[in-house]
């Protein structure tokens, strides 16, 4: 089948050339795909898209009248598809529902504990001579209390390391897993809020987590707390956490994912003058600690997305199969 692959990076074209075996026929496509490169897509019966390709309404209905039928998303993550409209449109898409949750996991701690013990500040230090610890004065994490938002197959492998680590661990998800673990607490967010010193965001962007954590969420958190974001930029408010890191209510900030990421992110800007502004302020905290969306980003997680994204288009093409298809009605 003949695919239009958008936002395509040399190791994504690795990762599915290895996988592909010649079996489609894949074009791969540097640009995002928008409403300005939705055309590229023409004659095309399937896309392949990433995190931060828009799919909205507008998107479908150009890809659709030009002859798209699959949309096959290289992410676990479905927020930048209008899935409704694709469905109405009778459009299927396809996703990878697990590529390698311990990635994602295992960056979340190493955020965690760079901000901690400040490593990212003493890189710089050390290499320039200048061996004050002045800063650097980090806690132990053994016996504190991590609160895990969204508890699926990423949060619950950040809980089982946090464990590991000591801590206690709380979590709250309006719909535990069944393979919850005995040592995690479920409690309600407000609670899970008001405990934790360590708080690690893991749950899907839906309209319900759309700036789930805000003026109000931060306000009932404990003074000094510690925030991880590896989920999607929207589920927090930029603002309100540009706010409380100057009161120094928020003591420590992680993120890998950013509101408006889309801009920025995938792409080197080292030579461009960046006009979004609250991200430029969260670079002079000197308690931020910001990765370009790099957590999914390991050898194993490229594997399984290139594989599962080349088995769901061949599923789709033959008709058997097992399909990783978004429905609008799917368990978020
Ligand atoms: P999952 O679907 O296995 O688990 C999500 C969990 O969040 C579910 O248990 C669900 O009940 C829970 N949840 C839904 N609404 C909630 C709410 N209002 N409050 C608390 N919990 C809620 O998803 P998985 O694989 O664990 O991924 C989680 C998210 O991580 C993805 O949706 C994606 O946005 C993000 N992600 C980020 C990556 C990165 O590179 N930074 C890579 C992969 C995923």
């Amino acid at each position: 089948m003949r695919i239009a692959v958008f936002s395509t990076k040399p190791y994504d074209r690795r990762f599915l050339d290895q996988a592909n075996q010649a079996r489609h026929e894949l074009v791969y496509l540097d640009p995002r795909l928008t409403v300005e490169t939705a055309p590229l897509a023409a004659g095309f019966r399937g896309i392949c898209a990433f995190v931060n390709d828009k799919l909205d309404r507008e998107v479908l209905q150009l890809l659709r009248a030009n002859g798209t039928e699959l949309i096959a998303l290289r992410s676990a993550g479905f927020n930048n598809v209008d899935v409704p409209e694709a469905e109405r449109l009778g459009m299927t898409v396809v996703r990878v529902p697990a590529y390698s949750p311990h990635a994602v996991a295992e960056h979340a701690v190493a955020l965690l504990l760079s901000l901690n013990r400040m490593t990212f500040r003493a890189y710089n230090r050390v290499r320039e001579g200048n061996f004050s610890l002045d800063g650097l004065l980090g806690f132990d994490l053994y016996g504190k209390t991590v609160g895990v938002v969204g508890t699926g197959k990423i949060g619950l492998i950040f809980a089982d390391i946090m464990h590991g680590f000591g801590c206690t661990v709380l979590a709250s998800d309006p719909c535990p897993p069944s393979d919850a673990r005995p040592f995690v607490q479920y409690v309600s967010l407000d609670a899970l809020l008001a405990e934790a010193d360590i708080i690690s965001l893991h749950c899907p962007l839906t309209p319900e987590t759309h700036h789930l954590i805000d003026a109000q969420a931060i306000a009932r958190m404990k003074d000094g707390v510690v925030l991880i974001n590896t989920g999607r930029g929207r589920v927090v408010d930029t603002q309100a956490v540009i706010d409380a890191l100057k009161s120094g209510k928020i003591g420590r900030l992680g993120l890998d994912v950013y509101e408006e990421e889309e801009q920025l992110f995938f792409q080197d800007l080292s030579q461009r003058v960046i006009s979004d502004d609250l991200f430029m302020r969260l670079t002079t905290f000197p308690n931020v600690l910001i990765t370009g969306h790099q957590a999914f980003f390991t050898t194993e997680a490229l594997t399984n997305i290139a594989e599962t994204t080349l088995a769901n288009i061949s599923v789709f093409e033959q008709g058997s199969g097992t399909l990783h298809r978004v429905a609008v009605d799917e368990r978020l």
